[in-house]
Parts: structure tokens; sequence; C-alpha cells
């Protein structure tokens, strides 16, 4: 909200109150004079331009080359009729009513550049400047214009980087073009994050020097027609969700892409569109990305999974089904539904992995579109792999999306012990907690849970990782994050007919979305695992540094080993330090010993993340502190003295921060601190 008033505010004052104080003239259309002035002489540069010799106060407007005019009332000046008397008006330059709405001079030799001044057209709405011979940069100011919607400023001389104030336009924009210039840099990203430019159609960066990764916030722009990066220098992977843009034209060719090619429906762009970059460039139209030369498409699921449970980094999930038998096992399924309560008994009998020729789906609420035929041809991208096993991003043929886990092996081997389990947490629902909508059982007894796809940043990379565009993480915004966790674990613990612990709670398992609201992954996943597997977790607790102490068998993981973690958790959103061994020196994080030198050594307001006390004037006040003592009474070596959950809910609400205000303006973002834009 604060930024986009401050855009708004600017180009109001540049469209309003610029032309006031320029030179007031009542002779002549400030548009005009602005033309007669700084416009001609910088696009005509050294030299005199036939056509822009046109623009001369003694020449009637209607003949002044590639303009055209637009009333303050919003009607346009007729000049194509040569009988006209507009065609002769020598009077209409004098018209303060008059503005500039086209300006198009495309193969017009010019040989200047572009002016700031371009900026300050209110009413200009396209400005095609192409095949031409400016040079310099693109201005500034030419983001400020207000009304602009096509800019075509292809086949010129133009160097230097495209200013991020183009994204001011955004909500005009349908067409913007800078192909074949040596603009060089990152395409920068929008101010205002998640903008969708929703007019945007054409959008056309070829043939420059561009580098840095695919300029990711365009698959936000729903209403792209034809994207074109061809021929610059950018690397990195192509984002899966480029594919769910409705593109007819595509070209990506000539970079240094790598990675996997996201899926276009209805393989609708060819080899051409994607040639000459990486080598690592795989998966359809180009070569695919196995390695290996490729399965039958009758291949069973079991095959395609146990593959891709070896496969490194990205995956096809395309797992061909014998289509004929798709009507048998939805109905299955959805008998499923309606069984589940009262037959428990025979529900777990048939799930009971060898009972068919073929996999089932249980379907909980929520999930009831899905069909056997839908989750297994899903294409999928692996988003990481955890103790439990892969997690993949899929995309359903209908343009859906779900997160699919596939548990690893080692998990609960047959249907009797799982399903009781799978149905309870598929029963689970609440706003802080990742709700499962569908569980699958492969013949071979692969496990596969179905969730929601939500496109949010764990609360692990939004701490730690350093990117442009992420949230700032204020007080007010971590407090309302670890409300939310402990609100979804205090659920599990005593919301319940049968309480479960979460058994794996840490950032990596926390979502976050714009308005910060926090939602739990992977809770009590460690139900359906076998005892050793579900003890090597133990083990990557404790690396993790999230292990209580008297957690030595995951047998004995309890709501306690639960408040355990939630208090390391709550310290690593305090102090902003990831627990446990640390990637390159391998040395061990103790949090919990951080604090208890910081408090002896009084030097306790030191451990806050700097960004948790930018804003805050009294540590005290605000319940910071009380946060670290609750995060150190969740840490206490004794079980018994560990707070319930419930409790801890109970004292983050009434130790709040004071200035909130900060969580109702989701836009503000790290990016913009610094800059001027
Ligand atoms: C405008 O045109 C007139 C006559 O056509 C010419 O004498 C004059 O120099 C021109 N002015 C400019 C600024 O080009
Ligand atoms: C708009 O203004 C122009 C000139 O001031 C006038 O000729 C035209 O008729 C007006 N059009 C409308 C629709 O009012
Ligand atoms: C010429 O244009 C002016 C300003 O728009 C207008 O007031 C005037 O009536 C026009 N003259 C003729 C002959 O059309
Ligand atoms: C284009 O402009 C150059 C000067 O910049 C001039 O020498 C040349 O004659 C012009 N060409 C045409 C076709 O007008
Ligand atoms: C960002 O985009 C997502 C999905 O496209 C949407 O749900 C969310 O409301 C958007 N956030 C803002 C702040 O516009
Ligand atoms: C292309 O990208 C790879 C990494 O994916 C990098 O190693 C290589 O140097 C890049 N090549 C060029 C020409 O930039
Ligand atoms: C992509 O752009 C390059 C140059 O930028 C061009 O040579 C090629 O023909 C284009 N390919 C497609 C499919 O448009």
């Amino acid at each position: 909200m604060e930024v986009s008033k401050r855009f708004s505010l600017y180009v109001f004052l540049l469209c309003f109150l610029l032309p006031l104080n320029s030179k007031p003239t009542d002779s002549v259309s400030a548009d005009v004079e602005l033309l007669l002035g700084k416009i001609k002489a910088s696009l005509q540069g050294n030299s005199q331009n036939l056509l822009l010799s046109s623009w001369n106060s003694s020449v009637p407007l209607c003949q002044w080359r590639g303009l055209k005019w637009v009333f303050s009332n919003g009607s346009i000046l007729l000049c194509t009729d040569l009988s006209s008397p507009q065609w002769t008006n020598l009077s209409l330059s004098r018209d303060p009513s008059l503005h500039l709405f086209s300006l198009q001079l495309p193969s017009a030799n010019l040989s200047g550049s572009l002016p700031r001044e371009l900026g300050e057209f209110s009413m200009l709405q396209s400005l095609y400047l192409n095949i031409n011979f400016l040079t310099g940069t693109v201005p500034l100011e030419l983001g400020y214009s207000s009304s602009l919607s096509d800019i075509d400023l292809g086949s010129n001389l133009l160097n230097g980087v495209l200013p991020p104030s183009i994204w001011n336009l955004c909500d005009n924009l349908v067409s913007l073009r800078v192909h074949a210039n040596s603009l060089f840099g990152s395409v920068p990203e929008p101010a205002v994050r998640n903008s969708s430019c929703k007019n945007l159609q054409f959008l056309d960066f070829g043939g420059n020097k561009f580098s840095g990764n695919f300029p990711e916030f365009v698959t936000q722009f729903g209403g792209l027609k034809e994207l074109d990066l061809g021929s610059n220098m950018f690397s990195g992977p192509i984002p899966g969700d480029l594919g769910q843009l409705n593109l007819e034209k595509l070209n990506l060719s000539h970079n240094n892409f790598s990675g996997v090619l996201p899926v276009f429906g209805g393989s609708k762009f060819g080899v051409e569109a994607f040639e000459g970059n990486s080598p690592g460039l795989c998966g359809a139209p180009l070569k695919s990305c196995s390695g290996s030369s490729g399965l039958s498409p009758g291949a069973i699921a079991g095959i395609v999974i146990g593959l891709m449970t070896a496969t490194v980094v990205l995956a096809s999930l395309c797992i061909g089904y014998v289509q004929n038998k798709k009507k048998n096992s939805t109905e299955e399924s959805e008998d499923e539904i309606e069984e589940e309560e009262e037959d428990e008994e025979s529900g777990s009998g048939g799930g009971g992995g060898g009972g068919g020729d073929q996999g089932r789906l249980i379907l909980f609420q929520g999930g009831e579109h899905l069909t056997l035929e839908d989750v297994l041809n899903a294409t999928g991208q692996v988003l990481e792999k955890t103790s439990y096993g892969t997690v993949y991003k899929a995309k359903l043929s209908d343009g859906g999306t779900i997160t699919l886990r596939l548990l690893k092996e080692g998990s609960c081997k047959d249907g009797s012990s799982c399903l009781p389990v799978v149905k309870q947490l598929g029963r689970i629902r609440h706003e802080n907690l990742i709700p499962l909508r569908a569980f699958y059982q492969g013949k071979r007894g692969e496990k596969l849970l179905i969730y929601d796809h939500l496109p949010h940043r764990s609360l692990h990379d939004l701490l730690h990782e350093a990117r442009a565009g992420k949230l700032v993480l204020n007080w007010a915004r971590r407090h309302k994050i670890a409300l939310g966790i402990a609100r979804g674990l205090a659920y599990l613990h005593t919301g319940l007919e049968t309480p479960i612990t979460h058994g794996n709670v840490k950032s990596k398992n926390v979502l976050v979305d714009e308005f910060s609201v926090a939602r739990l992954t992977e809770f009590g996943l460690d139900k359906l695992m076998i005892p050793t597997v579900a003890d090597e977790m133990v083990a990557v607790a404790k690396i993790d540094g999230i292990k209580a102490p008297e957690l030595q068998k995951m047998k004995k993981c309890s709501s306690r080993t639960d408040v355990y973690a939630f208090g390391i958790l709550l310290l690593e959103i305090l102090i902003g330090k990831k627990p446990g061994k640390t990637g390159r020196s391998g040395d061990f994080v103790d949090l919990p010993l951080m604090v208890k030198v910081a408090v002896l050594e009084e030097t306790t307001l030191e451990v806050f993340d700097v960004e948790v006390l930018k804003g805050v004037r009294s540590a005290m006040e605000e319940g910071l502190v009380q946060a670290l003592k609750l995060a150190m009474g969740c840490c206490a070596p004794v079980a018994s003295v560990r707070p319930s959950m419930d409790e801890v809910v109970r004292q983050l609400e009434e130790n709040r921060p004071r200035n909130r205000s900060t969580l109702y303006s989701p836009t503000e973002t790290r990016s913009e601190i610094g800059t001027p834009f």
C-alpha cells in the first residue's frame, strides 16, 4: 500500500504539477511546447532530420509527422481528411486542450537519444521509435508517463540497463518491445511484488545483452501472449510456472538456460524456441532429461516412482496408466470416502498393497475432484528431499497444482498399520496446517501423500536466504508467524479426538504467505514409517539442533518433544540464525546456549536479529523479551517443566508487538529498502 501510494503520488506530481510548473505560456499547448523543445532536439541529435523538421509552429499541427493528438475531453483530433479545416488550421497548436496521444516514427533515421521529457506526456499511449539509430539509455522518467500502453524501441543502438520504473507502467502496458539493442544487466523486478500487468500481451527483450536469471516475475503476467527473451545471456533454470501462461509465441533460444523445460500444453513450441542454450537444458521438445532411453508408455507406477527417487534434480512424473481401468478405481476411491467413517476394518483390509492389481486412491475432504489418472499422469518436478522421502510439485492436466510427497522405502508395509494414521491425517483441518487431500498406495507398496500446493516460501528461506523481493521480517511479522505455528501445534496436541504429535517441527516445514500466515507441513508422518527408519530421523533432528535431550527413539516422540523443537524454532525466529550443524564450517550452533551466554554477559538485546529490533522502542513492552524467555522455557532440558503448546499460544497472545500496522502491507519487501523506486 505504502509503496503504490508513493508511486501514484509521484506520477500525479509529474503529470499535473510539472506541466503547470514549466514556463506558463498561454499561446501553446504544453505538449506542443515539449515537442518543439527538448523532444525534437534530443531525437534528432546533431543533424537535421527530415521528418522532424515538420514539427514547426509555422506548419499546421495536422501536418507534423508521426504524431496523433487527443483533446482533454478524450476525442481524437482527426487529421485524416485533407479537405477538413483542421488540416490547415494554424491555430490548433495553440489549443491548450490538445495532448500528444501517439508518437510513431519507426525507420525515421533518428540519430539522437531518448529524452527524459518523454515521461511528461500525460496522455501519450503509444511510442514507436523502432528501427532508428537512437543511442544512450532508456530514461528512468519513461516509467512516469501515466498512460503509456505500447512501447517499441526495438532495433536501435540503446545500451545501459532497463530502468525498474518501467514496471510503473504495468497497469496500462499492452506491449513492451526493446528487441535488438544492447541493453544489459538483469531485467529489473517490479517494485510491487506479484504485479500481474494484466493488460500486457507482448514482451520482447530479445537480441540484447540481458543477463542473470530468468525474470521469474513474468510468470505472473497472466495475459501474456508473446514472450521473446531470445539471444541474450540469461542463465539458470526456466521456471515451471511459465507453462501455465497462455503463450502463443515464445522464444528463449540462444541464451544459457539450463535445467528442465516447463511443460507447455499441447507441445506448441518447437525446438527452435529453445535451441542454442546450455547443453543441460532438457525436456520436450529437446532431449529427454533422464539420460536413459525413456520408458515405454505402459510402464507402471512403481517402476517410474522407483526411478524418480534415484533422480537427483528434476524428474518427470509421467506415469502411464492403463486408461480403461480408470473408471473402476475412481469409483472405488469414491466409495472409500463414504465407507471411511463406519468401515475402517474393510477399508484397511482392501488397502493391503497386494490386494488388487492396481493401486488405490483415498480421497479426503477438498480432494474429491482428484482421480487416480490425474494423480498418476501429473507432471512433476522435485522440490526437495526430506527425511521422509521426496517432495514434488506436480501439475494436473486441468492446470491445477498439487504437492506430492512420495514416502521413501521403509514406510509402513501393510495397510492395516498405515491406513488408520493416514485417515486421521486426512481429517485434520486447521488454518495453520496444510491439509492432506488424498493418499495413494500403489500395488508395490509405494505411497504418495497429496497436499494442496501453496506457492509460498518456507520460513527457513525467509529467515536465511538473502534474496531481493522477500518480506521484511520485522517483529510484528515474526510474532504473527510464531503464533500461527504455535496454534497449529496446539491443535494437533489438544484439538483432535486422538491427539497427534508433529514429530518434525523446523523452519523448513513452515510455509509463510505474504500476510505472514504460517502453515505447518509434514506433521504426523513419523507414524507412517517403520521404527528403524523413524529413528534415523531422530539422528537428523540431532544434527539440525532440534532434538529434545530425552528423544532417543522416535517412539519417544511426544508433545513435549514438539514443544522443545518449537522452542528452538522460536529462537531461530528471534535470533535469525540457523540452529544445528551449519553447512560450510560444520560448527554446531547451540541457540539456547547463545542466549544463556548473552544473558550472563548482560548483552541480551544483542542476540536479536537486527531486523527484529527495527522500529521496536522497548523490547520489554513489545513482548520481545517475553518471547525469548518463552522460547528458553520450551527448550528446558527437563521435559516436564516445558509449557504445553496451549500455554505457549496464551503467552504469545498476551505479549504482542505494539506496532502491527505492517502486517497489513504485504507488498513491502526487502528489495525496496534503499532503492528509490
Ligand atoms: C519553420 O519553418 C519555416 C518555414 O517553413 C522556417 O523558416 C523555419 O526556420 C522553421 N523553423 C524551425 C525551427 O525549423
Ligand atoms: C472535445 O473538444 C473538442 C475541442 O475542444 C471539440 O471539437 C469536440 O467536439 C469535443 N468532443 C466532445 C465529444 O465533446
Ligand atoms: C482551429 O483550431 C482552433 C483550436 O482548436 C479552433 O478554436 C478553431 O475554430 C479552428 N479553426 C477552424 C477554421 O477550424
Ligand atoms: C540519415 O541521417 C544522416 C545524418 O544522421 C544523414 O546523413 C542521412 O542523409 C540521412 N538519411 C536519410 C535517408 O535521410
Ligand atoms: C500474489 O499472488 C497470489 C497468487 O497469484 C495471490 O493469491 C495473492 O493474493 C497475491 N498477493 C498480493 C499481495 O497481491
Ligand atoms: C552457462 O551456464 C553454466 C552454468 O549453468 C556456466 O557454467 C557457464 O559458464 C555458462 N556459459 C556461458 C557462456 O555463460
Ligand atoms: C528467436 O529469436 C532469434 C533471434 O533473436 C531468431 O533468430 C529466431 O528465429 C527466433 N525463433 C523463433 C522461434 O521465433
